[in-house]
């Protein structure tokens, strides 16, 4: 199934819907273990995001390190930063064990592949037509999984000091940037971080990473509208946009493809699932 994202206007995003090439929804079903599970797991409608407190996962789950295959042990290795090292362990680590538990399969059985613009992907799904997207920063993690539909998260800790003037002109489009402009410097800092937050979970979602330019996604900001409301990304109606509360100092988004679709999201904060 192509998803329809409609027409590639003042976004362009053509390309993109070529790279959203999905499961069909009456794909032949595959018998055998893995299908039974996957059908024995409950599907959702539009999508479940986990905020993740990083440290949780040590103290809930301190084996995750036997969750990642060879690769990413390498890969983990390879961050000159202990902190680093551990952020992107714990992430891929949760995000085995979340995609393993809607197919029913142990978590170092999750294969992947990636798209040209490094977008992970189930390498062998069985049919569930499974999207995920991933994001890290600082001491948490955001991963979002929903059936048939392009997901994309990020979240962003604000870094002390950094005004975000220097990549304003690369997150921003001009009519925005004169926007930002009229705001008062502490405002325009969280501003910034909202509109790189959506943008980059929008390009998450449509998989092209940043061979696609954030300036030329289109955002529209109302000022009559509570904070999730307020923002349109994308065609309007087509996307949902959901901004959770992470923690102080944190800014995030969620994008779901299709209009008011739900949005379940879970705090991991204390204990595992
Ligand atoms: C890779 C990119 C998609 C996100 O990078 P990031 O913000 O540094 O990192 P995040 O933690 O939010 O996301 C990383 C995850 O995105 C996923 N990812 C990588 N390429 C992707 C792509 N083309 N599409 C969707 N997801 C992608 C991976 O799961 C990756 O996780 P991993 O490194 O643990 O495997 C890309 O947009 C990038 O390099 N961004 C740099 C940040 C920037 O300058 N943003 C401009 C403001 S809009």
């Amino acid at each position: 199934m192509a998803v329809d994202l409609g027409p590639s206007g003042p976004d362009g995003i053509a390309e993109a819907a070529a790279t959203l090439r999905l499961p069909r929804r009456d794909a032949p079903a595959e018998s055998g273990p893995i299908m039974h599970a996957v059908v024995r797991n409950a599907r959702w409608e539009g999508a479940r995001v986990w905020i993740i407190r990083l440290a949780a996962v040590d103290d809930g789950w301190p084996g995750w390190r036997s969750a990642l295959d060879a690769p990413e042990v390498e890969r983990m290795n390879r961050f000159v930063r202990a902190e680093d090292r551990h952020r992107f362990g714990v992430t891929r680590a949760m995000l085995r064990k979340l995609l393993a538990e809607v197919l029913g399969r142990p978590p170092p059985a999750v294969t992947f592949a990636v798209n040209r613009f490094g977008r992970p992907r189930l390498a062998d799904d069985p049919g569930t037509g499974l999207c995920f997207s991933v994001s890290h920063s600082g001491d948490y993690a955001l991963i979002g999984l929903a059936f048939h539909r392009p997901i994309g998260v990020d979240v962003e800790r604000a870094r002390p000091g950094t005004t975000l003037a220097e990549v304003a002109p690369t997150i921003c489009s001009p009519a925005e940037l004169q926007e930002v402009s009229r705001l008062g410097p502490g405002e325009r800092t969280a501003d910034l971080y909202r509109r790189w937050t959506i943008k980059e979970a929008y390009i998450k979602a449509l998989g092209v990473g940043l061979s696609y330019p954030p300036g030329n996604v289109g955002l529209s900001r109302r000022t009559d509208a509570g904070s999730d409301q307020a923002w349109t990304i994308g065609v309007r109606g087509r996307w949902t946009l959901i901004l959770p509360d992470i923690a102080p100092g944190y800014s995030a988004a969620v994008t779901v493809f299709g209009a008011n679709q739900p949005v379940d999201l879970r705090r991991m904060d204390g204990s595992m699932p």
